[in-house]
């Protein structure tokens, strides 16, 4: 069953149950977590109900590199039936596993999420999340063949081909990145094809952070419907929460399966709905790698669920705490840039925020394409109106340099923004 139509009361005890088995799996059989437990002074048989589960210990990043590479792994290896991981910028892999249980879960998951974004039985599935290591291919991969649709599974990269197999084999729906989509856009108008008539009729973006002015500017240029997926390879991969083609405001997450909380980063209290803070996972049914309370790091908030009343929807992630930048003391996230840099005329979409050092202190610099039809006159002005809407809508003074469109790094898969050329200490 892909659907889950349950009651909230149905979800809220389907949920306690579960946990309870989780919590007990993970105690049992993964060392980190009775000793994280017993250190916190806290065993399985105190979660009596769903709110108990803040009594327990958080999990982070660090302790999946501490238990490199199956050191977190509650099944015997040879239950084990995929691996993946994701390379951080810095330091060892994260490693995730997965049992036959665990990816039928996933694909199920993945097939509800693919559904609520308006896909069908027989529609044509062109993947372009990369395939490996990465969740995002493989995952899309799988949920579209649960659903019934046809799979193509083109990976990334490769741009030009991407483009001629979308012309050639029609498919109704698009996986891939919002910042490979406009690599893709791009490529489409380098080879005179129309996007807007293309066979494309919705996009499930996901993977990185993306605006809602992103979201009607692609789709406006390929003229679809463009819906967010997230998801993380710690608590599955993608398919943890899909936002509704209908509705069209946030992400449903698929509570029957990974349970949500929102904390006050600092505090670490579990804040209350419409309240923005750090996402916080925990696995309900998952076998090899159960998780506990996972710090995301994705700054979201909790709201009731709209077009799926049983689950609760976040909004879009604004960004992650790693992507924060302070500039002599005010936050900034790229998604801020984006939204304004959207809504300036003559600007593509296409930026990067370069930190560097001037005297002593942090300067960020918006380097941001024209756009093709944009004149040199043109180029001035949006360069004033981005420098006037970065200091009235963040707070902070920033320099902009507009550049020759098609000068900038195009990418090809989870975008970098952030470009450090700030001097080491
Ligand atoms: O990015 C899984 C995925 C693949 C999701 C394809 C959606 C589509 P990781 O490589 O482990 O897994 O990276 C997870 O990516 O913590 C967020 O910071 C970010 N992220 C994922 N989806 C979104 C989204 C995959 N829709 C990290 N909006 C997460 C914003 C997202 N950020």
């Amino acid at each position: 069953m892909i659907e889950a139509n349950l009651s909230a009361d149905e979800l809220a005890a389907l949920q306690l149950e579960r946990l309870q088995w989780t919590l007990r799996h993970a105690y049992a059989n993964v060392p980190a977590y009775t000793r994280k437990f017993d250190e916190a002074g806290v065993h399985p048989d105190d979660c009596k109900e769903l709110a108990d589960l803040a009594k327990f210990p958080f999990t982070t990043k660090q302790d999946l590199r501490e238990n490199y590479p199956f050191g977190m792994f509650a099944v015997p290896q040879d239950q084990v039936r995929r691996i993946h991981a994701s390379s951080g910028t810095t330091g060892k892999a994260t490693v995730v596993g997965y049992t036959e249980q665990d990816i039928d879960t996933w694909a199920t998951v993945m097939a509800r999420s693919i559904h609520a974004a308006g896909g069908r039985p027989g529609h044509k599935v062109h993947v372009a999340y990369g395939y490996g290591l990465f969740t995002g291919g493989l995952g899309a991969h799988y949920g579209a063949e649960k659903l019934g649709c046809t799979v193509i599974p083109a990976s990334g990269g490769m741009t030009a081909r991407q483009v001629q197999l979308i012309t050639d084999f029609r498919p109704e729906i698009i996986m891939v990145t919002p910042s490979y989509m406009l690599t893709l856009l791009d490529e489409f108008e380098r080879q005179g094809v129309d996007p807007r008539a293309s066979s494309l009729q919705v996009g499930i973006f996901g993977a990185e952070p993306w605006t809602e002015q992103m979201r009607a500017e692609i789709e406006e240029r390929f003229a679809l419907d463009a819906v967010d997926i997230y998801g993380l390879s710690e608590v599955m991969g993608p398919g943890v929460a899909q936002e509704c083609v209908e509705t069209k405001d946030g992400l449903h997450i698929w509570e029957d399966h990974f349970y949500p909380e929102v904390i006050d980063p600092y505090s670490e209290d579990v804040l209350g709905g419409g309240e923005t803070g750090e996402l916080v996972f925990t696995s309900l049914t998952k076998q090899a790698l159960p998780i506990i309370r996972y710090r995301t790091r994705d700054l979201t908030e909790l709201n009731p669920g709209t077009a799926r009343p049983a689950f609760r929807r976040m909004a879009k992630v604004t960004g992650r705490t790693d992507d924060l930048i302070i500039l002599r003391g005010v936050n900034v996230f790229p998604t801020q840039i984006e939204e304004i840099v959207l809504r300036t005329a003559g600007l593509s979409p296409h930026f990067q925020l370069v930190r560097s050092t001037r005297g002593r202190l942090d300067h960020l610099t918006v380097r941001v394409e024209a756009r093709h039809d944009a004149s040199s006159a043109s180029r001035e002005h949006a360069a004033a109106s981005l420098l006037s809407g970065v200091k009235d809508g963040v707070g902070v003074t920033v320099s902009v340099e507009v550049v020759d469109p098609d000068t900038l790094e195009r990418s090809m898969g989870k975008m970098r923004r952030i470009v450090d050329q700030r001097e080491k200490p």
